[in-house]
C-alpha cells in the first residue's frame, strides 16, 4: 500500500491544482507498489497516469492560443474559437441522429483510409429544428469527440459590420478551413441562408448566399462544416443539395425527456424516486434547453438551502412554470 504521506501529498497537490506534484506523487506510489511486489497494480497505475497526462494536455489547450493561430487577424472579430469538452454522449438524441453522427465520427477518425481510395468522408451538415434542441451543442460535441477546435462564425457580424466586405471575409473563412482542420459552425444560418431577410441589405444577403454556395461546393478541405438554423422554411432551396446530411432536430418525446432529466440530475439523489412518467407528461412540448434549465434551478436551490436531496415535486413545479412562460 502507498505510504500515508504519499496519499496526503496526492490530495494536497490536487487541492492546490499542482499538476506536476500530483503526477510525480502518483508515479512515486506506482514505484512503491512495484517495490512491494505488486507489479500488475503498479503497471495499471502507470497506464492510468499516462492516460490522465495526455487528457490533461489536450484539454488545457486554451482558446486564446488557438485563436492566435488564426492566420488572418481580420477574422478575429468574426470567429470564436475553443476546444469543447462536451461529447456526443452528453446529448440525448433519437437513434437515427445518433447513428448518422456515429458514422460521421468514424469517417472523420479514419479519413486517411477513405482518401486513399479517393472517397470523401461525410463533413458537411445542415442541422435544422426548433430552438434548444441541441444543434449548436452537436457541432461542439463533434469537435469534442474528435479532439479538434470549433470555430463559431458570427454570421450576423459578417452581415452588419462588414457590409461590402462580407464576401471577401467569407472567402478568408473558407481558406482557413484548408489550413486549420476544425469544426466550422455557421450558427443562426438563416441570416445568410434566407431570402426573407430582415434588417440587412437584401442585395448583399443574396451575394453572400451565392458566395457561400460556391465556396461550400468547391471546398475540398478536411474540416467539418456545420450550418444550423431554426427557420428551415425560409432557407434557400439551393442550399440543401450542398450538404452531405440534413438532420432534423425534433423536440424531445417522453422517453427523451426522462433521459435528459436523468442526465442533468445524475450527480444528485431525489428524496423519493421521481415519477418520470408524470414529469415527462408535464414537460412534453418543452425543448431540451428549458428542461435542462429547470433541473439546474432545482439543483441550485437545493445546494443553496443545504437540502440533502432533490425534490421531484419542486422540479415538476419548475417545469410547469417554465412551460407556462414558454422558456422566457
Ligand atoms: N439534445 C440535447 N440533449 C441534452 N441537452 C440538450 C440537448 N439540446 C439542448 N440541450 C441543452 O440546451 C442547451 C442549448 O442547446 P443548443 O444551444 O444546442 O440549442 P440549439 O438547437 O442550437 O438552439 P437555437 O436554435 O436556439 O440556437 C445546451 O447547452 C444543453 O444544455
Ligand atoms: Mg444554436
Amino acid at each position: 500500500m502507498a505510504a500515508a504521506d504519499q496519499i496526503k501529498t496526492l490530495i494536497q497537490s490536487f487541492g492546490e491544482s499542482d499538476e506536476t506534484r500530483f503526477f510525480s506523487t502518483a508515479m512515486q506510489i506506482a514505484a512503491t507498489e512495484a517495490r512491494q511486489g505488486h507489479a500488475t497494480f503498479a503497471q495499471e497505475l502507470k497506464v492510468l497516469i499516462e492516460k490522465a497526462k495526455k487528457e490533461r494536455s489536450s484539454s488545457t489547450i486554451d482558446s486564446k492560443a488557438i485563436s492566435l493561430s488564426l492566420p488572418k487577424r481580420e477574422l478575429h472579430e468574426l470567429i470564436e474559437v475553443f476546444v469543447p469538452r462536451v461529447k456526443l454522449n452528453d446529448l440525448v438524441l433519437d437513434e437515427k441522429i445518433k447513428a448518422t453522427l456515429a458514422i460521421l465520427i468514424e469517417e472523420q477518425q479514419r479519413w486517411e483510409e477513405l482518401k486513399k481510395h479517393s472517397l470523401d468522408p461525410t463533413r458537411k451538415l445542415l442541422l435544422i429544428g426548433p430552438p434548444g434542441t441541441g444543434k449548436t451543442m452537436t457541432a461542439q460535441a463533434i469537435a469534442g469527440q474528435l479532439d479538434i477546435a470549433v470555430y463559431i462564425i458570427r454570421l450576423d457580424g459578417l452581415m452588419s459590420k462588414y457590409l461590402g466586405e462580407s464576401i471577401s471575409k467569407l472567402r478568408l473563412i473558407f481558406d482557413t478551413m484548408q489550413s486549420h482542420r476544425a469544426v466550422y459552425l455557421f450558427d443562426e444560418f438563416d441570416s445568410i441562408g434566407s431570402h426573407r431577410n430582415q434588417g440587412h441589405d437584401i442585395g448583399e444577403v443574396k451575394r453572400v448566399l451565392n458566395s457561400f454556395l460556391i465556396n461550400i461546393e468547391k471546398d475540398r478541405s478536411n474540416s467539418i462544416i456545420v450550418a444550423a438554423s431554426n427557420l428551415p422554411e425560409s432557407l434557400d432551396m439551393a442550399l440543401f443539395r450542398r450538404f452531405d446530411e440534413i438532420i432534423n432536430y425534433p423536440l424531445p418525446d417522453k422517453l427523451q425527456i426522462k433521459q435528459v432529466i436523468q442526465k442533468c440530475t445524475k450527480a444528485y439523489s431525489f428524496i423519493k424516486r421521481p415519477n418520470y412518467e408524470t414529469l415527462a407528461e408535464t414537460a412534453l412540448g418543452m425543448n431540451y434547453s428549458d428542461i435542462t434549465k429547470s433541473c439546474n434551478e432545482v439543483i441550485k436551490s437545493m445546494v443553496l438551502s443545504h437540502a440533502p436531496k432533490l425534490d421531484a415535486d419542486l422540479l415538476a413545479d419548475m417545469l410547469k412554470k417554465r412551460k407556462a412562460t414558454d422558456g422566457k
